[in-house]
């Protein structure tokens, strides 16, 4: 237990990496991890996209508004919401549903990939037809975050947060 908040508590965002590949079981291990968070209705309305290409990595750091490190990590995931998957059930609310589905996958690969030793960060700023198009996504699939991973070639201090007095209400606002 006090492992798990120890890796919540010691992640950081990385942006700097070291040119080391990325084994397939570590890649695995960081997937399942994704699919592990929680989903409406256990319907796990997310998918992922793992790129390797050099040529791909580079056009998803020009669609991420030229944020390059994204082409420095070995390996690359898009994590998508994949709408119909729980629109079939929930109907329009199924749209927020998949979109919760896919970020809360996102918090648990950056975790995992933490707890494996490695960096990542979750690259939100990018040009969404862009990436579409690099990916062939489908039309009923929309990528919300890019996320980086490799071996961490930089330790940044941890970023300060809000006193948490200021951001809790008790029994109302
Ligand atoms: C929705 C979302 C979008 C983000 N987009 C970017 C981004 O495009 N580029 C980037 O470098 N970091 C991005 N970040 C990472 C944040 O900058 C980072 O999590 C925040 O500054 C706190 O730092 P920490 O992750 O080291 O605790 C994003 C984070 C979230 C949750």
């Amino acid at each position: 237990m006090k492992e798990c908040l120890k890796i919540i508590h010691d992640r950081v965002s990385i942006r700097s990496f070291k040119p080391d590949a990325i084994n397939d079981e570590l890649l695995t291990e960081i997937l399942k991890a994704g699919n592990a968070a929680p989903s409406a209705g256990n319907l796990q309305a997310r998918d992922f996209v793992v790129v390797r290409s050099e040529e791909k990595k580079l056009q998803l750091a020009k669609a991420a508004l030229n944020q390059m490190f994204i082409a420095e990590a070995p390996v690359v995931v898009v994590v998508c919401a994949n709408y119909p998957r729980s629109m079939r059930v929930y109907g329009e609310r199924g749209r927020l549903y998949a979109e919760q589905d896919a970020t809360a996958a996102v918090q648990n690969m950056l975790l995992a990939a933490h707890a494996l030793g490695l960096g990542s960060v979750w690259v939100g700023a990018f040009v969404e037809p862009e990436v579409s198009k690099i990916l062939s996504l489908p039309d009923y699939v929309r990528p919300l975050a890019i996320l980086p991973i490799g071996y961490p070639a930089e330790s940044p201090r941890p970023r300060r947060r809000y006193p948490i007095e200021e951001l809790t209400h008790y029994e109302s606002w």
